[in-house]
């Protein structure tokens, strides 16, 4: 193969991976009390034997308040380190490094599994807490930045080699960089400079508390999606300030907001009527009904989100993680050639864990994930391929 082989090591700011090969963040469903379970554990050994440089643990929420329903790893519980440590040990143990994915869910959590009011910048409705939302007060967000902090510390202690501060996706610092949702007057409102000062913030006390021999890295959202949200002209101005700032050694670009505008995110098949049964009583037969609404149908193109990516490459220096509707080993060799350091693959590698094995042994292997999205609602009962 020309150019740079995707199965070459890499360096990722202080650590070496393997390869070029991410899994993504997708949030098990097997933590029920928000601790790490031998299934979790089992879930990303399979990636690591089936040959990923890098798996990631999805959504560590800093505290159960910043959880999205109560089901998350929380490292503010005492209890998380040592499940942590076995997880950590089991993936190095094949032979590949382990990231963990820090956030608070701000306007994604449903209060009723977390047993808090969301957060968001501003008051606004939630279609998945049935309610309107609290403006976080300066002094929440100050508290929560120490959290983050906290969290980088469990991480670090547990033997993480990366940890990916969770910035896309609608989740709180998402929602603080939205025009839409952040009306504020404070310091956290108004300029991009102001939205974007909860998540430098917390950028830098993550560094701080893990230190210079771990990855930083964080996942952005280049466009949220939705008319009037962030957008391309601001979010490569955010990159601009992250680099800048120093703290990072990658950024992962994303897009969607699970808040407003899911689908965006993946592309693909809308899974409303699966949704559905996921939900109680009367819920199940809103989502039914609105459901089309909310989760509005893209159509999938492998790597949907190449184009605009390439303008955050063609502004930056920063090493960036190529994301969204990988499948060939043909568009990651031209990611690498075109300037990306890494790709991330969540949905082709729940298809298939060993796919990087069957790559290997054939270039032209495509991944047999059809972006049916069916697993999706599999997020509450084990996250899993439905085909596989
Ligand atoms: C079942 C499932 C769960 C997910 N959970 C998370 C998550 O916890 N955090 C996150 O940032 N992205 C999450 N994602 C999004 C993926 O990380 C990724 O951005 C998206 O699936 C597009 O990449 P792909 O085309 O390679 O699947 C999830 C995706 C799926 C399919």
């Amino acid at each position: 193969m020309v150019g740079i082989d995707p199965f070459a090591p890499a360096r990722l700011g202080p650590i070496d991976l393997r390869n070029r090969f991410i899994k993504a963040a997708t949030f098990e469903g097997r933590t029920p009390k928000r601790v790490v379970t031998p299934e979790l554990i089992e879930f990303h050994r399979r990636f690591a034997a089936g040959g990923v440089g890098m798996t990631t643990v999805a959504y560590c929420a800093v505290t159960r308040a910043g959880s999205t329903d109560g089901h998350q790893v929380v490292l503010d519980n005492p209890e998380v380190g040592g499940g942590l440590r076995d997880l950590t040990d089991a993936v190095h143990a094949e032979g590949a490094a382990i990231a963990a994915q820090i956030g608070h869910a701000g306007p994604v959590a449903n209060p009723t599994g977390t047993k808090s009011p969301a957060l968001a910048p501003s008051r606004v409705f939630s279609p998945l807490g049935m309610r309107r939302t609290h403006a976080a007060t300066p002094a929440a967000i100050a508290t929560i930045v120490e959290q983050y902090a906290h969290g980088a510390g469990v991480l670090l202690d547990a033997g993480f080699d990366a940890i990916e501060v969770h910035i896309g996706h609608g989740y709180l610092l998402s929602a603080f960089l939205s025009p839409k949702l952040n009306r504020r007057t404070d310091e956290f409102g108004g300029s991009l400079e102001n939205r974007a000062r909860f998540s430098l913030d917390v950028v830098r006390a993550v560094r701080a508390a893990a230190g210079r021999d771990v990855a930083v890295t964080a996942k952005i959202n280049m466009t949220d999606g939705v008319r009037g949200g962030f957008w391309l002209d601001e979010s490569v101005e955010f990159a601009r300030m992250l680099e800048a700032d120093g703290s990072l050694d990658a950024l992962t670009l994303t897009g969607g907001s699970s808040f407003e505008n899911p689908m965006y995110l993946f592309r693909g098949e809308a899974p409303v009527a699966e949704m559905a049964e996921m939900f109680p009583g009367i819920l199940k037969i809103g989502v039914k009904l609105v459901g089309g609404r909310f989760f509005k149908e893209y159509p999938f193109e492998e790597a949907y989100f190449l184009p605009y990516a390439r303008q955050f490459r063609a502004a930056l220096d920063l090493p960036l993680v190529l994301l969204g509707g990988i499948n060939r080993l043909d568009t990651v060799a031209h990611a690498l050639d075109e300037g990306f350091a890494f790709v991330q693959m969540g949905r082709a590698l729940l298809r298939e864990p060993e796919l990087l094995l069957e790559m290997r042994k054939d270039p032209t292997r495509e991944s047999l994930c059809i972006h049916c999205n069916k697993c999706m609602p599999t997020i509450y009962t084990g996250t899993r391929c439905v085909i596989g």
